[in-house]
């Protein structure tokens, strides 16, 4: 890890040694190679193979609405305080292949705030990145979004949002007209926004506490007075320094708003 972050400035010194083990014994398993100095020695001579190993040690995984009662309580209990501002930026950290930034696109379409909300969303993996800019996503996966949706509190038909295409559904481009899809690291990057909402859900789980500071550290500086913090149910501020700087709004979705 040390050696990628000196060739590639990818820092993953700070990750979990258990989910990166086993992220790297798939590696192996999948390039085919028999130990960790063939794959270094591999990754450090070709950049394509380091564009490999990133698909693995990244987990592209999302969904949309996924945690329907997380997009529920924004629903309920954020986009009411939302509404009152004139304009508002929205930032979804580690937003993988983009499922998560176009359901809020949404969410926040039917709440009337879309046309005054920009949304950032970021990630480490420029593949990921290229496929949340295009806002396709396969029809399989759309049946298990549906219920997703209906269940987040969804006003409308969820096929109102898409054009379906063989086996593909091609969301509506004009939820995300107002989106930049960006490169951005929690590891190694700062700040680059003021905002009213960060969403940053199943990334920290992959953090060691020191690096999870850092990101925290990061949402709590880009967040305005009284923003919001959504980290989903899998994470939380509990056991970091930022436990006294952020009130809880809903425990079990753990939403936080800046204390003041
Ligand atoms: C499991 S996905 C979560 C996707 C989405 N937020 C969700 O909950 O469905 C984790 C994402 O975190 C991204 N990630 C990992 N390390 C990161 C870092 N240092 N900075 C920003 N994103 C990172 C990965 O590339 C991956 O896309």
């Amino acid at each position: 890890m040390e050696a990628i972050f000196l060739k590639y400035s990818y820092d993953f010194r700070n990750y979990t040694g258990a989910s990166q083990k086993r992220r790297v014994r798939y590696a192996l398993e999948q390039l085919r190679l028999p130990n960790v100095s063939a794959l270094q020695e591999r990754v450090l001579h070709d950049p394509t193979v380091f564009a490999q190993l990133l698909q693995f040690l990244t987990i592209p995984v999302s969904e949309m609405f996924r945690d329907p009662g997380y997009f529920l309580t924004l629903r309920q209990q954020v986009v009411p305080v939302l509404q009152t501002y004139p304009s508002v930026k929205v930032w979804v950290a580690g937003c993988s292949t983009g499922e998560e930034a176009w359901s809020l696109a949404i969410l926040l379409r039917e709440e009337g705030l879309l046309e005054r909300t920009q949304i950032y969303a970021t990630d480490i993996n420029p593949a990921s990145l290229d496929k949340a800019r295009q806002g396709i996503f396969p029809m399989e996966a759309v049946r298990n979004y549906t219920a997703n949706y209906q269940r987040a509190g969804g006003r409308q038909a969820f096929s109102d949002y898409y054009t379906a295409a063989y086996d593909a559904a091609r969301f509506d481009p004009s939820l995300c007209a107002n989106a930049v899809f960006a490169d951005h690291s929690l590891a190694t990057d700062s700040v680059f926004a003021e905002t009213q909402l960060v969403s940053c859900r199943n990334v920290l789980i992959y953090f060691n506490r020191a690096l999870q500071d850092r990101a925290l550290g990061l949402f709590y500086e880009s967040l305005c007075h009284r923003g919001f913090l959504g980290l989903g149910a899998k994470e939380s501020i509990d056991f970091s320094s930022f436990s006294t700087r952020f009130d809880t709004l809903a425990r079990a979705e753990r939403i936080y708003r800046k204390a003041s």
